[in-house]
Formats: structure tokens, C-alpha cells, sequence
């Protein structure tokens, strides 16, 4: 997660594999058949063009400071006692990837959805019309070329919280009446199948082969993309199917039995980018599957070892056994129960009613925490922590300060004077920690940079999404583009932030801190008129705004924001 351009920093690597290659042609299929989807087009477009730049970020300047005495976190667990054959067949050990796959996307932030309530016109502007009920086809209105594919993607973006009496506790354990039907298509984010029973998992195929009082002489397919994001294009399906009275006296022999129940999903679609690794992927896995309590394996559709790598230990935690490369398995496995598909609710969020064990985001950040071996969430943001401690209140005689980690961009919307923003932020009274995107920093180390700084400050993207990693009242700090972007900033941001008791400054920048200014003049309706803009059409909003803008500070303009910050984490 670093930044986007870290995103698949952790693995360091060199873009050459076979994987790579098809990863690459996945994405620039991707491009050259979205050229709808808002967000979604976006994010494609900067992994593309990110692909050969650097990946990670790493701490240039980082002063210093009392080291924790904290040791490097902890190994994955190590699969521990495993029940009756659990981790046979083992396709992927999580401990010892190749590296070869991931270094190279990068990213770009820019989720796919949006809410229902769209308070911002701009942001309308930008939306095609949508039906009211979930799931419906979206009505083509202000967006005038609607293909199919945009069709597709809008339904992504369709909140769905009015789904909120929906039962959802996916953790009932024990034997339990399969339900049916056994696949579930009615959410507009996602698919899911859920089998209790005879379930057999065999290359991307699961069998449900009913008790013999139960058969019928008709069996039953589905075909679902087992990720978060339904209509998404290149998630490819996985089947699923009751077998008939005949089909199950001729079913499939196991090959292996497993004690605890399996969970099937994909690992490609917009993963790369670290906002939708965690949006996408790694928080829907959360909802589904971490009731189980390490008791469940995963077999994974479209594996990426970078992925794999890169977020071993979150996977190590939610599964304590071995992640089972689905495409390649060619065994017979066989469990007491199997899921199929990630549950979502919203972009980079938890509806807490609609979650086993009512798990907030909150949550999740507690729990990203805590697998990262970050300190308890109790001792407080670092500056007052060393406040509190009288021994550590001033070093060298001066007042801790607290420290403010700068994150830049890769490509766009990057800061072009980040030396002067740095110097702003000394002079405000920071200490600043720049990062910028490399390839060699492990998210296990980065964790620490992040936990260990006060504010993490960064231009509205990707990089923001390591705010998982800070403590209860530190701040993200989003500087927000040209261009009517805040309401952006605010749903794929500011709320999570809030949500997570983080503090949540905004810095909106003016037209003249923007790179358009100088590059179109200050009568440009870029510049002058972003409305304008917005009202012919999404794309060309993305073309200034997203992709074209880079960010020169205003420091004295900026300076404001940061007393205040200042102020405010003293308090
Ligand atoms: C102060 O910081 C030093 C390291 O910087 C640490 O060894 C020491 O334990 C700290 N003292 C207190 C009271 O926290
Ligand atoms: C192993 O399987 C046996 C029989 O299938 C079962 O009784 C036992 O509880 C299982 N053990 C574990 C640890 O799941
Ligand atoms: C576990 O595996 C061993 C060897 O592969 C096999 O003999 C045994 O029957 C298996 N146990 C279960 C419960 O499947
Ligand atoms: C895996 O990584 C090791 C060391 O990092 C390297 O020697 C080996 O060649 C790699 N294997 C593959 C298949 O990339
Ligand atoms: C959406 O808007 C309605 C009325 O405009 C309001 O009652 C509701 O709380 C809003 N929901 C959200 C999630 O903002
Ligand atoms: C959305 O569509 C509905 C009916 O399809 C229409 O009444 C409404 O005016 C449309 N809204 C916009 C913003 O186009
Ligand atoms: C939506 O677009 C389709 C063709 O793309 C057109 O037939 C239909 O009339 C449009 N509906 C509205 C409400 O504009
Ligand atoms: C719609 O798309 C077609 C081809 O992609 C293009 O020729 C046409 O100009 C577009 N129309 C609008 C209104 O954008
Ligand atoms: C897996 O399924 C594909 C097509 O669905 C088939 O071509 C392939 O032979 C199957 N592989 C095995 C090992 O059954
Ligand atoms: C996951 O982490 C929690 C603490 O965060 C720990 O209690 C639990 O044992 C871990 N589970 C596994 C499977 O490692
Ligand atoms: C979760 O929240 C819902 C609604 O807020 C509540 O009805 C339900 O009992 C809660 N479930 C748990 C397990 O706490
Ligand atoms: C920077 O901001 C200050 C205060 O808002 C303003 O006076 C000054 O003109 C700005 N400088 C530039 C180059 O825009």
C-alpha cells in the first residue's frame, strides 16, 4: 500500500516474468476496452503508464527518532497444527513467493464508486443515471455515450447500504441445511454462493453434491465472478453447481478432505493500486471471511504472487493454512463448507449491521494494527505519547515535534516542490519525513515509518490508503486538486478517515498552485471554470484534473492549515 506507486512495492521486482507480461496485457486490454468506466478508467490508465516506474516509497529523510524498541514484526504464523490434512496440497506457500509478478503496477487511486446521496454536481455531472433499484440497468442520462461496459461499471458504483436488514452473518457454523438457492445474486456488488454439505473444489469448479434424500434429477450451474466488483470485465468466472441424483452417484472422487471450510475469490481486477487492493480485495475478504478465525483456506482464482507477497501477513492471519492456487489445483478437495466470492458493502468500507460480529472499519484498522505488530492503539499519537513520557518530552533540550510523513506522487498529481513543502513544514513547527515512490521497502517496515509519524499528508490518491497504519487521532492530511475534487476526497477518504477516529484535514489547493495554470493560462476554462469542464463530459474531467495536473504548493497559502494541524494535535 505505500503509495500508489507503491503499491506493489513490497515486491521487488523486476517486471519480466510470463505473469507480467499477461498482467500487462490484462491492463492494456483493460484500457483500450474501458474507456468508460469514470474511476475505473483512471485507475487503469495509471497503472499502465506506472508500469516501469518505481514502485515503492522510501524514506529519504527520516530523522532521528527514538527508535521503538520494537523488533521487525513477526513471520507469518506458521500453518500450526493442522487439522486432518488441512494443508495437503499445498500449491502456494505464502512464505516463500517469487517476488516476480508485482513490483510493477502502480497506482493511481480513484475508486470505482460513489454513493447514493450525491451531494456534489460535479460529481453528478460525471454519473450516468441509475435505476433506483439495486442491481437494475442504469438509465443513460447525462452521460450521452453509454456502452455496455459503462453500463457494467455503473452498477458498480451504486451504494448499498439500503440493504441494511439483509442477513448477512456468513459465519453459522455446524451443520446447517444448505441454503437455496445456493447462489446469491441479488446484491449489486457482488456474487455469492455459499455451500454446506458435500462441497468438492476442483480447478475453479465447486460441486455441492447433495445428502442422497436431498437429490434431484435435476442439478443446477452458476458461473460467478468471485470478487467484489460483479460486473467488473476481466474477473473470470468461477462455476458452481448442484449436482443432479446422477451427477452425484458419479461425483468426483476427493483427493484430499479438509476439516475447515474453504473461501474462493479472485485476486486480479483493479488490484495494484493499493486503495483497491484493500476496497476490492483485502476488506471484502475481511467481512467474509474473518469470522472464521484463521479456521478457513483460501483457494484463489487469478492468483498474484506479488499480491500474495506483498500482503502476507493479513492473508496469514485470516487463513492460517496455505492459500491454494485454484487456477492450477488439480486435485479434488473437498469441504464441510465453501464460499464463493467476496462480500462488499462499499468502497473501502463495513456496514457494521450488515457484518459478522458488527465489524466496523474501525475494526479492521485495529486489526491491520495489530498484524503489523503496531504498538496498542492506546499510547496515543507519537508527539503526545512522548508528551506524556517526561524523560522523552524534549530531545536535545528542544520540544518533540510531531512528525508529518510527505508522501509524493509517481506520475500525476504530484507535488512538483516537494523541498519547499518540506521546509514549510519544518518552519510550521514538523518534522517531515518525505516518501517517495521505490521498490524496496516492505510493508512490514513502512507500517512503522507510518505508525510512527502524526500526520500522513499526501495528494489525493493512493497513497493515502496507508492511513490504516496510524494510530487513533493522528491525521491524514489530503491535499485536494484543482478541479472540484473534494467530493472525491471526501468519499474514498475523508469518511473512511473519520470513521477510524483519524482526523481528517483537507487543503484544497487554488487554480494557481495547480500545473494547469501554467501550462493553459489562467483563462482557460480548466483553470478558470472546472464546472465547464465537468458538464462536457467525465472524461474530459479526468484528462485535467486526474491525470494531467501536478501540484505546486502554495506554502505560505498552505502555512494556515498546518498551524492549525499543529494546534490541533496538541490539544
Ligand atoms: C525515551 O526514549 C528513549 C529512546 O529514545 C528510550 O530508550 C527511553 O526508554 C524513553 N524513555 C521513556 C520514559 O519513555
Ligand atoms: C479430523 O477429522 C475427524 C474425522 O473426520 C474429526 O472427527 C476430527 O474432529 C477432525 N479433527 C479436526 C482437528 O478437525
Ligand atoms: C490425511 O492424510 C493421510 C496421508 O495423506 C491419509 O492417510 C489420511 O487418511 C488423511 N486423513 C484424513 C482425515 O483425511
Ligand atoms: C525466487 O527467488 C530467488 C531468490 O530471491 C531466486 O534465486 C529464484 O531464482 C527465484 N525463482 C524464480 C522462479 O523466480
Ligand atoms: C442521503 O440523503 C438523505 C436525504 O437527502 C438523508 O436522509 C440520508 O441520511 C443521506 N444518506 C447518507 C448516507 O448521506
Ligand atoms: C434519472 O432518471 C429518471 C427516470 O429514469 C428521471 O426521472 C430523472 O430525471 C433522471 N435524473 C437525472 C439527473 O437525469
Ligand atoms: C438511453 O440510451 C438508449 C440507447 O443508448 C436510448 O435508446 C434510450 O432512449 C435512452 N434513454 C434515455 C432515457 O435517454
Ligand atoms: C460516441 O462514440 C462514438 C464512437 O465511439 C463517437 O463516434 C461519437 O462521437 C460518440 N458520441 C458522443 C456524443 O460522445
Ligand atoms: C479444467 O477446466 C478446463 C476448462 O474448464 C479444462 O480445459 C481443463 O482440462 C480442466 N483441467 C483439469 C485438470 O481438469
Ligand atoms: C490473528 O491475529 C490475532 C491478533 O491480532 C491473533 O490473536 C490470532 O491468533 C491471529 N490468528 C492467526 C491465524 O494467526
Ligand atoms: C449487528 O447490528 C445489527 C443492527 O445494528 C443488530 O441487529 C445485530 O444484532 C448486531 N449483530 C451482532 C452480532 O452484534
Ligand atoms: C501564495 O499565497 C499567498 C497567500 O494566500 C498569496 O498572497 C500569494 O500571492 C500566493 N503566491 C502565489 C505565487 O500564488
Amino acid at each position: 500500500m505505500v503509495t500508489e506507486s507503491s503499491s506493489s512495492s513490497q515486491s521487488s521486482t523486476v517486471p519480466t516474468s510470463k505473469g507480467m507480461a499477461r498482467t500487462l496485457a490484462q491492463h492494456h486490454q483493460a484500457v483500450v476496452g474501458f474507456l468508460f468506466g469514470f474511476f475505473v478508467i483512471l485507475v487503469l490508465y495509471t497503472t499502465v503508464s506506472g508500469q516501469f516506474g518505481s514502485n515503492t516509497i522510501v524514506v529519504l529523510q527520516s530523522t532521528p527518532a527514538e527508535q521503538n524498541a520494537r523488533a521487525s514484526p513477526p513471520p507469518p504464523s506458521s500453518p500450526a497444527s493442522a487439522p486432518n490434512n488441512s494443508t495437503q496440497d499445498i500449491i502456494v506457500h505464502k512464505d516463500d513467493v517469487n517476488k516476480t509478478m508485482g513490483g510493477e503496477h502502480n497506482q493511481d487511486n480513484v475508486p470505482g464508486t460513489d454513493k447514493n446521496n450525491k451531494t456534489d454536481a460535479n460529481f453528478d455531472n460525471m454519473q450516468a443515471n441509475r435505476t433506483e433499484q439495486s442491481g437494475g440497468q442504469p438509465v443513460n442520462s447525462t452521460i450521452t455515450n453509454v456502452s455496455d461496459k459503462m453500463k457494467e461499471e455503473e452498477l458498480i458504483r451504486q451504494e448499498l447500504d439500503q440493504d441494511d436488514d439483509k442477513d448477512e452473518t456468513n459465519v453459522k457454523k455446524g451443520p446447517a441445511a444448505p441454503p437455496k438457492p445456493i447462489c446469491d445474486l441479488s446484491d449489486p456488488r457482488y456474487d455469492i454462493c455459499e455451500i454446506i454439505g458435500d462441497a468438492r473444489a476442483t480447478n475453479r469448479t465447486v460441486l455441492y453434491v447433495p445428502p442422497p434424500g436431498e437429490r434431484s434429477a435435476d442439478g443446477q450451474e452458476w458461473a460467478i465472478k468471485d470478487q467484489s466488483r460483479k460486473h467488473l470485465e476481466y474477473i473470470h468466472k468461477v462455476t458452481v453447481r448442484t449436482l443432479s441424483a446422477a451427477q452425484s452417484l458419479a461425483a468426483p472422487e476427493c483427493t484430499s478432505r479438509h476439516a475447515v471450510p474453504a473461501v474462493v475469490f479472485a485476486m486480479n481486477g483493479l488490484t495494484s493500486n493499493p486503495w483497491h487492493d484493500f476496497s476490492d480485495v483485502l476488506v471484502p475478504l475481511f467481512i467474509t471471511a474473518r469470522a472464521f478465525d484463521g479456521e478457513v483456506q483460501f483457494l484463489v482464482t487469478d492468483l498474484q504472487p506479488w499480491f500474495v507477497d506483498k500482503y502476507r501477513l493479513i492473508l496469514a492471519n485470516l487463513s492460517r493454512y496455505d492459500v491454494v492456487d485454484f487456477d492450477r489445483d488439480a486435485g479434488v478437495r473437498c469441504y464441510p463448507r465453501v464460499v464463493v466470492g467476496l462480500r462488499s458493502h462499499r468502497d473501502l468500507g463495513i456496514n457494521p449491521a450488515r457484518a459478522p460480529r458488527n465489524y466496523t472499519l474501525l475494526d479492521f484498522r485495529m486489526y491491520i494494527r495489530d498484524i503489523f505488530s503496531l504498538p496498542p492503539d492506546s499510547v496515543g499519537i507519537p508527539y503526545k505519547a512522548a508528551a506524556a513520557s517526561n524523560n522523552n518530552a524534549t530531545v536535545d533540550g528542544e520540544k518533540r515535534k510531531p512528525r508529518l510523513m510527505l508522501i509524493n506522487r509517481g506520475h500525476n498529481r504530484k507535488f512538483v516542490n516537494i523541498p519547499e513543502i518540506a521546509d514549510g513544514a519544518r518552519a510550521a513547527g514538523f518534522e517531515v519525513v518525505v516518501v517517495e515512490p521505490r521498490r524496496d521497502l516492505r510493508l512490514e517496515e513502512f507500517s512503522l515509518a507510518v505508525d510512527s509519524c502524526d500526520v500522513l499528508m499526501g495528494a489525493h490518491g493512493a497513497g493515502l490508503t496507508n492511513f490504516f497504519f496510524l494510530r487513533t487521532g493522528a491525521a491524514m492530511l489530503q491535499v485536494v486538486p484543482w478541479g472540484h475534487m473534494e467530493y472525491s476526497a471526501m468519499i474514498f477518504y475523508g469518511v473512511q478517515a473519520k470513521e477510524m477516529n483519524l482526523r481528517d484535514v483537507e487543503y484544497s489547493i487554488a487554480a494557481e498552485e495547480s500545473t494547469l495554470y501554467e501550462k493553459y493560462g489562467k483563462d482557460h476554462p480548466a483553470v478558470s471554470d472546472p464546472e465547464s469542464i465537468h458538464k462536457q463530459g467525465w472524461q474530459l474531467g479526468m484528462k485535467y484534473y486526474w491525470l494531467e495536473q501536478d501540484i505546486r504548493l502554495n506554502v505560505t497559502r498552505f502555512a494556515p492549515t498546518l498551524h492549525q494541524l499543529l494546534r490541533t494535535l496538541g490539544e
